[in-house]
């Protein structure tokens, strides 16, 4: 039987999401039906809200959860009801070609439900990269759950869905921080202040956080950064490399998504460095930089999609990193708050005021 059940949506372009009574089917063949118990918010869920991403309205929004798988459709083997699991928006085919060529972060074809969840007149919903759960319970592909460590707390471990493992994985995977390298970090929220933990537990040397707000870079020095640039009063790309003996940073990840943190970040690394936009920027925007610059400085300028992670690979072992006491995930957690309260979550997160407000069910 479809369930109805609570949720929050974006009806239209700008308008403050509500809370709805949405239907969700029974899981089909691959697909799992999870009872949300925590989702986080993130600066995504407001790109879709201001139609920054693309405008199927209505979208279901939320995409940073965890769970109980309730029930699964015919052919699910990855999970079971009652399993604790943490969504991914990466569940990689095996098929396409970037899977075939063994580099199955970059999968064209991810999977998500077949199915569509609806409003009660029949609308259909778009969730939030393919996921929406800020709702009671969400209708996935089965290879969109990741089972985790039961013993972690749903607040917490539903973080690595999205923001956390984006940040985490700019600085580890497509940033490759190694031990004794230089790290800047600009933008310092949920995303960046998880590529300065990321880059410490990577070994860098020196982590400068870079924002322009004071909180960010007070939370940024707990998270592991050895050194803040508040970019509103100091020029960043001269700062970074006063830091850096003269030369710049050895990676620079830029998680703002704007051209002039973009340019910033591109003069700010040493020769030969590598810069990383985990930031998302919006489809007005463009950069323009001297060809020979970018010629001249070599290195590498690299994206990173959800920080280049394998949920099946990456989300256990950091659960249990942190688990050990050795990932403080938890510090992410500002605030838990109840479904109705996102669009303040929202107002809160344009205020700088919040890491991560995370809606506990
Ligand atoms: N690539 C991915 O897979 C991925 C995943 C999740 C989120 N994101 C994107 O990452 C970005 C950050 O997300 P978040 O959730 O951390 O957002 P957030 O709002 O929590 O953090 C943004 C931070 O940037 C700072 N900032 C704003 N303008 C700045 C400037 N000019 N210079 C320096 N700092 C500035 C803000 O003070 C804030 O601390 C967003 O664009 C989001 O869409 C990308
Ligand atoms: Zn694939
Ligand atoms: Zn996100």
């Amino acid at each position: 039987m479809p369930q109805q059940v609570k949720a929050v949506i974006a009806r239209a372009k700008g308008a403050p999401v509500e809370v709805t009574t949405i239907v969700v089917p029974d899981p089909g063949p691959g697909e799992a039906v999870v009872r949300i118990q925590a989702c986080g918010v993130c600066h995504t869920d407001l790109h879709y809200r201001e139609g920054g991403i693309n405008d199927e309205f209505p979208f279901l929004l939320g995409h940073e959860a965890a769970g109980i798988v309730e029930s699964v459709g015919e052919g699910v083997t990855e999970v079971e009801p009652g399993d604790f699991v943490v969504l991914n928006w990466r569940a990689v085919c095996g098929q396409c070609r970037a899977c075939k060529r063994g580099r199955p972060q970059y999968c064209f074809a991810t999977h998500n439900a077949k199915q569509k969840m609806t409003l009660l007149d029949g609308t259909e919903l778009s969730p939030a990269l393919g996921i929406g759960a800020f709702a009671e319970k969400t209708l996935v592909a089965a290879g969109q759950c990741t089972k985790v460590d039961p013993a972690a707390e749903p607040a917490v471990a539903g973080l690595l869905g999205c923001g956390v493992m984006a940040g985490l994985g700019a600085a580890i995977n497509t940033g490759n921080v190694g031990r004794g390298d230089s790290v800047a970090v600009i933008g310092c929220g949920g995303v960046g202040g998880a590529a300065v933990m990321g880059s410490r537990l990577a070994g860098a040397s020196k982590v400068i956080a870079v924002d322009i707000d004071d909180r960010k870079l007070e939370t940024a020095r707990k998270l592991g950064a050895t050194h803040t640039v508040n970019s509103r009063t100091t020029d960043a790309v001269e700062a970074i490399r006063e830091l850096t003996g003269g030369n710049g940073a050895d990676v620079v990840v830029e998680a703002v998504g704007r051209p002039e943190t973009y340019k910033q970040a591109f003069y700010a690394r040493d020769l030969a460095g590598t810069v990383v936009l985990v930031g998302v920027p919006t489809p007005e925007m463009t950069l323009e930089l001297p060809l020979l610059d970018v010629f001249g400085r070599g290195g590498a300028l690299k994206s990173s999609w959800y920080g280049d992670c394998l949920p099946s690979r990456d989300f256990p072992m950091l659960i249990d990193l942190y688990r050990q006491g050795r990932l403080d995930l938890g510090a992410f957690v500002t605030e838990t708050i109840e479904l109705d309260q996102v669009e303040q979550a929202f107002e809160r997160m344009h205020h700088g005021d919040v890491l991560r407000s995370v809606v506990v069910l």
